[in-house]
């Protein structure tokens, strides 16, 4: 049982799934005064143990605290608890952990504001055993006085790290999409590889290793290619995007030839030759920027 430390701000928890549950677990190991609310309300025992002081309802859960951290399953989840009681926000602060959109955090910081709460919007990097280690270096965007006056309590949630992107509300959700996009990419190109070399009885823990290196060759290109983009200016830095589209040619047939599913050298190779309809074959890789900023051209 964790005894609080009331020279710590108070905290409020509602929702308390898995992830819930670790980020009001942390706060109480960091000594602030915890207050927790869940629809399912038996979910707070545990953390009752623990030290943390369970609310009889969702009111007296916000009224609490002066920084209420909400984590529930989607937005509608978050707008159907709190909107009844959109008027006991007044004066404080709503940090959203829930995942969703740029969009959803915009809009949600207008309505937080229309009742007189300040809004940060957050976005989780780690799964709930990572919660309290650095590997929870959670990113925030809204106002910048909400982040630095809780500052200390949501620092708690990263063993001392949280990031501070920005006043849109947005760059929350946005920065976490990006991530995702990369992590996918990056795991696609793995399995494909692995299976690719599947083809010829090599195990996948023989490749994990080139791949690793591959990656961190690519990564040190990343720089370069970033201020291409922001330069908007792109110069054949390793190798054309000509050169780069024949390449894609080549993996697109070894991957129809060995048997092995063709989607994603062929999703690479249709990019690269509208890259190189629209004349931008002679330009570096980066090029490929001014066709991702736009929506897809669907071809019948
Ligand atoms: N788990 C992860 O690894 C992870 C990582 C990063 C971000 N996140 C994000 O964190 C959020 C929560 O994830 P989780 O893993 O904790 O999910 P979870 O274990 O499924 O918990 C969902 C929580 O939302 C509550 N809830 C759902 N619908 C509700 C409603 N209509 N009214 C009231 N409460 C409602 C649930 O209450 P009940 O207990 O009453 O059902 C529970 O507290 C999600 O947005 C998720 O994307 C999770």
């Amino acid at each position: 049982m964790q005894t609080p430390d009331t020279a710590k701000t108070p905290v409020t928890v509602v929702g308390l799934g898995l992830m819930g549950q670790a980020l009001a677990a942390t706060f109480l190991r960091s000594g602030h005064p915890t207050t927790v609310w869940n629809r399912t309300s038996a979910k707070a025992a545990p953390l009752v143990a623990q030290g943390a002081v369970p609310a009889d309802s969702l009111a007296a859960a916000i009224a609490a605290s002066p920084l209420v951290v909400v984590c529930v399953t989607d937005y509608d989840a978050m707008h159907e608890l709190l909107e009844p009681l959109a008027g006991t926000l007044d004066g404080r602060v709503l940090a959203n952990l829930t995942s969703g959109t740029s969009q959803q955090a915009r809009d949600t910081a207008a309505w937080a504001a229309r009742h007189g709460a300040a809004y940060l919007d957050g976005a989780i990097p780690a799964s709930p055993d990572g919660i309290g280690t650095e590997a929870a270096d959670i990113v925030y965007s809204g106002p910048a006085s909400a982040f630095e006056e809780h500052g200390a309590a949501l620092r708690a949630l990263g063993a001392g790290k949280a990031t501070y992107l920005g006043a849109d509300h947005g760059l929350a959700s946005l920065y976490e999409a990006a991530t995702l996009s990369l992590m996918w990419s990056i795991l696609n190109g793995f399995l494909h590889g692995a299976a690719l070399l599947g083809t010829a009885n090599v195990e996948a823990t023989a490749f994990a290793p080139v791949a690793q290196k591959g990656l961190e060759t690519v990564g040190g290109w990343l720089a370069g290619y970033a201020k291409q983009i922001d330069d908007n200016a792109f110069p054949v830095a390793d190798a054309s995007l000509a050169v780069h589209v024949a390449s894609m040619e080549h993996l697109v047939h070894e991957s129809e030839f060995l048997g092995v599913n063709a989607e994603l050298p062929k999703l690479a190779k249709s990019l690269g030759d509208r890259a190189l309809a629209e004349g931008l074959g002679d330009g570096g890789y980066a090029a490929l920027i001014q066709l991702l900023r736009k929506p897809a051209e669907i071809h019948p």
